[in-house]
């Protein structure tokens, strides 16, 4: 089959300040390949500053690459800057959903306005046609009509990133790009937006990104996964071999890292034995060194 999406030997060079004023590259996405099967889902894991956020931005088309080439449906994308046509093209091919669902939600946007405005740049249909499209929208999403006049803050957590990701189908895209959007999540609602990622997949025939910092959340969307550490894809292949019989020994450091029933940070266990098993917070990668959690953004 042809992929849907093609990266090749993609680069991000980003220019820092260096030492003594100077400025200096910080290589954050290097030689990185992948491809996108029609209907698949490709994972991105590693801890925080792997390259992962770039790596999406790159392929929504929000950033240039330094260097490397994307292709969608075998075709070599323009560098930005796009016009009109160009960016709505885009729109309706490669869309994206963050961790926090007010980068894609305004908060003083009704639910129904903020899919209205998507629906109205890229169908453009009659007002009828945009408001039955909503009521799919939503409903696909597990919300209803009557968060049509919620606004953001009004919705809880999984209501408002069900609404998010309503949003980004408005666009009727192909590939979505999931970076983190379940990470700030508490698990039991973590679990419920995987499986309503795993229903529109089946049912829309999507194509996903899943990008996270946790290989245990990877295993339920993803059927291939690629490892990254400091830019660098260290291990890919499908996601089962990996967690099996991981080859790098980065990937073995992030399993062994992955809290199971009954891990605790050591300086909890020890200052309270009866204590129940410390989680590690939202949107924190369970990776112990010594006895801190370090943050994954
Ligand atoms: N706009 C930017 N300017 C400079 N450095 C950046 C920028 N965006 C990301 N970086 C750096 O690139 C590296 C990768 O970051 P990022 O892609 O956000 O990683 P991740 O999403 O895996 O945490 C980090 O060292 C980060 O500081
Ligand atoms: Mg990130």
């Amino acid at each position: 089959m042809a992929a849907l999406l093609e990266v090749e030997n993609l680069r991000k060079v980003y220019r820092v300040p260096g030492a003594k004023g100077e400025s200096a590259d910080l290589v954050a996405v290097d030689q990185l390949s992948f491809e996108l099967q029609p209907g698949g889902s490709v994972a991105i894991v590693g801890e925080s500053g792997s390259g992962k956020t770039t790596t999406a931005r790159l392929v929504a088309g929000l950033e240039n690459p330094t260097s490397g080439v994307i292709r969608i449906a075998g075709e070599a994308r323009n560098p930005l800057p796009w016009g009109r046509g160009e960016r709505a093209r885009n729109a309706g091919r490669v869309q994206m959903v963050y961790q926090d669902p007010f980068t894609s939600l305004d908060p003083s946007q009704t639910i129904e306005s903020s899919l209205d405005e998507v629906l109205r740049l890229h169908l453009g249909r009659s007002k009828e046609a945009r408001s039955a499209r909503i009521s799919e929208l939503l409903s696909q999403c597990g919300l209803d009509d009557r968060h049509r006049n919620r606004r953001p803050r009004s919705l809880s957590g999984g209501e408002r990133q069900r609404a998010a990701i309503a949003r980004a189908l408005a666009a009727a895209p192909q590939v979505l790009i999931l970076d983190e959007a379940v990470s700030a999540l508490d698990v039991s609602i973590q679990a419920q937006i995987l499986n309503l990622l795993a229903s529109l997949r089946a049912a829309l025939g999507l194509t996903y990104l899943f990008i996270s910092h946790d290989l245990g959340v990877v295993r339920q969307v993803s059927e291939a996964c690629i490892v990254m550490h400091r830019g660098v894809a260290v291990e890919s292949g499908a996601t089962d071999d990996i967690l099996s019989s991981p080859r790098a020994d980065y990937t073995r450091e992030l399993l062994e890292a992955i809290p199971r029933p009954g891990w605790a940070p050591r300086r909890r266990a020890t200052a309270d034995s009866t204590a129940a098993p410390a989680e590690p917070a939202d949107g924190q990668l369970g990776v112990t060194n010594g006895s801190t959690v370090l943050p994954a953004i």
